[in-house]
């Protein structure tokens, strides 16, 4: 198999983006928005979900039949190419509902299980995030860079919360341990634009436990490329057990401070 060229995969990604991006906005101002339950009584989907990951997959599909291809809303094609393609049509579907700022479109594709070409989309705010392995990570064609400040305490942090109870719990009693520690908490709603939002330096960090591998495959690499570390609690690879990207000025702090907190509530019994 020949190692495809990470931007072609890249002006494939963000040419779909774009389309999916105008196709839910559309969707959102002329359809009816009933949205339907997932995985529990706050985890939506709406018809504007589906579509859009519909246009992306025949669009994937027209022109690299041979690829793979996992989308939240079940697309799930087995290809031989060696690239496989991960997308989230709507990541952060609660602010689509509510008319929230920040929603996003992200697309991965990956090479022999690595990603090389990510964008993350949020159409109301008309910014295209974007990045291709080794070639840096950009905003509407400009040079991103993630934030330099180095005093956990004065900075700015995201993160998120799954949709099980018990997982929130978790998440919960973590948020209670850090929140005294950093200059302050964000929770945006869209895991892929928080990862996007590292790599601008809009905030200084992010971490999340419970994602799927569609939340943060384009955002990951974003984030990386524009300087900050992704990986996990233990210096492994981000994972859906854990994601923290920062800055290489906090990160080792934000980690240690997760661990701890996830420690402590490890040790009263609970896991997540
Ligand atoms: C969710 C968003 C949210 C994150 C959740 C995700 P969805 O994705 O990324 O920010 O906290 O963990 O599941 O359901 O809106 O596609
Ligand atoms: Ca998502």
């Amino acid at each position: 198999m020949t190692a495809p060229d990470p931007t072609t995969l890249l002006s494939l990604a963000t040419e779909l983006a774009r389309s999916a991006g105008a196709l839910t906005l559309e969707m959102r101002a002329t359809a009816r928005l009933v949205p339907d339950l997932k995985s529990s009584v706050s985890d939506l989907v709406t018809a504007a979900d589906r579509a859009a990951e519909s246009l992306i997959v025949d669009g994937i599909l027209a022109q690299r039949p041979d690829d793979s291809i996992l989308g939240e809303e079940g697309a799930d094609t087995e290809g031989t190419s060696g690239v496989r393609w991960v997308i989230d049509p709507i990541d952060g579907t609660s602010n689509y509902v509510y008319d929230l700022p920040g929603y996003t479109i992200s697309i991965a594709a990956e090479w022999e299980g690595t990603t090389v070409a990510g964008v993350v989309f949020d159409p109301k705010a008309d910014e295209l995030f974007a990045a291709s392995q080794g070639a840096g990570a950009t905003m509407n064609g400009s040079p991103l860079r993630c934030s330099e400040r180095s005093v956990l305490e004065q900075c700015i942090i995201a993160t998120g919360f799954g949709y099980q109870p018990e997982q929130r719990r978790v998440q919960a009693e973590v948020l209670v341990s850090v929140l005294p520690l950093v200059g302050n908490i964000r929770r945006l709603g869209s895991a892929a634009l928080d990862l996007a939002y590292v790599a601008a330096g809009r905030t200084d960090g992010y971490w999340e436990t419970g994602l799927n591998a569609w939340d943060a495959a384009a955002g990951a690499l974003i984030a990386a490329e524009a300087g900050a570390i992704v990986t996990d609690l233990d210096h492994g690879a981000p994972s859906q057990d854990m994601v923290i990207a920062a800055p290489p000025s906090i990160h080792p702090t934000l980690q240690s401070v997760l661990k701890a907190a996830y420690t402590t509530v490890s040790g009263q019994g609970r896991d997540d």
